[in-house]
């Protein structure tokens, strides 16, 4: 039994009640298993921004680092995208976020669930089965790197991609220990035709793929893998690259399942972990009561097994998941055409009966 503290960030857009859902889930898994769970909630992004003027307020910040997990929603606002002058930015509360709390590896993984694989944009026997996952470098590169900005006369813009070996070092080896745990095989996603960084994340890997002689590694040009994650997807164990690669593909990787709104996600690094599902802020369905709660209350349980190393409460939380699609309690992204859908608090009330009943 632990006592378990949670930072709760909703926000953005669908953020507040997938949130929700999932933190309800969470408070039914920890009284079942007699945890004690304490949550506080602090604002986020274009919320932030309107309440306190910053993105990732320093009192976000102080929550996240004496919490012993972050449970995130979305940002992101219409608002400020169609605005590229804006001067602060949702987004810049995440990357800061990112940064302060050291997130360098958010590990995405991209699996299939059975009953969804008719949704998927490949055909099913490309698909069914496919399971990988996604390590992508979440605090360097091109999204941080400096300089960054405009000439004077404002007609040049540029941006700086930038790696160190210790940073590059940490993640590609986080990538061996997970391939270890799984088919033990790790594909290094580069541009080492180009780039000079790409050249020294090859160095690294191919110096810590020698010290794990049963890991089959392989490289692969970052074209040439976003063209076979949709023709072999099943060819995949572990990827591991670098910040913009990873943020294209694993937006790739988590559409051929046919389910954004299943997707989970975890970003680890130096101080507290962010949990998060994978799809943004989805303005368009905000307060409707439409959103796929799923991948929230997924990350939720992925929150049990990576930051509480509570296994048993994360499998029930699947568990309680894959009951709730078997049982046609869905939102209506992942219903099929004319079965009747449900809204995101029922799909969520649902799963916490189900736990309290198993
Ligand atoms: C993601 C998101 C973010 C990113 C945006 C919102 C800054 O797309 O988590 O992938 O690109 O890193
Ligand atoms: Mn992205």
């Amino acid at each position: 039994m632990k006592e378990l503290h949670i930072a709760v960030l909703p926000g953005d857009g669908i953020g507040p009640e997938i949130v929700e859902q999932a933190l309800n889930v969470t408070l039914a898994v920890g009284k079942k298993f007699g945890h004690t769970i304490l949550h506080e909630t602090a604002p986020v992004g274009a919320c932030a921004i309107e309440e306190t003027g910053s993105p990732y307020p320093d009192s976000t910040h102080e929550l996240c680092m004496r919490s012993d997990a972050v449970l995130f929603g979305a940002i992101g606002s219409p608002k400020y995208d169609n605005n590229p002058n804006a001067k602060v930015r949702p987004e810049q509360g995440l990357l800061a976020m990112r940064k302060k709390l050291g997130l360098f590896a958010n590990i995405r993984p991209i699996t299939t669930f059975p009953g969804l694989i008719h949704k998927s944009p490949l055909r099913a026997e490309l698909i069914d089965g496919a399971d990988f996952m996604c390590i992508r470098e979440l605090t360097g590169g091109l999204y941080f790197g400096r300089p960054q900005g405009r000439s004077e006369d404002g007609s040049v813009a540029y941006d700086t991609c930038m790696y160190s070996r210790e940073e590059i070092t940490r993640i590609v080896q986080l990538a061996y220990d997970y391939a270890m745990r799984r088919r033990k095989k790790v594909t290094m996603v580069d541009k080492a035709n180009i780039l000079a960084t790409s050249r020294l994340w090859r160095e690294v890997t191919q110096e810590i793929a020698a010290e794990y002689p049963e890991v089959e590694t392989e490289f692969l040009f970052v074209d040439n893998a976003a063209m076979r994650m949709i023709q072999w997807p099943k060819s995949f164990d572990v990827i591991v690259t670098e910040n913009m690669f990873g943020d294209i593909l694993t937006d790739e990787g988590s559409v051929i399942t046919g389910s954004l709104g299943m997707l989970p996600s975890a970003s680890i690094g130096l101080h507290t972990s962010v949990f998060e599902p994978i799809h943004g802020s989805y303005p368009q369905a905000a307060g409707k009561d439409i959103a796929n709660p799923l991948a929230t209350i997924l990350s939720a349980a992925m929150m049990f097994e990576y930051a509480f190393d509570l296994k048993a409460e994360a499998d029930l939380i699947r568990q309680a998941v894959a009951e709730s699609m078997k049982a046609g309690i869905v939102t209506e992204d992942i219903a099929d055409p004319g079965v009747p859908t449900c809204h995101t608090h029922e799909v969520g009330e649902w799963i916490v009966k189900w736990i309290e009943q198993h």
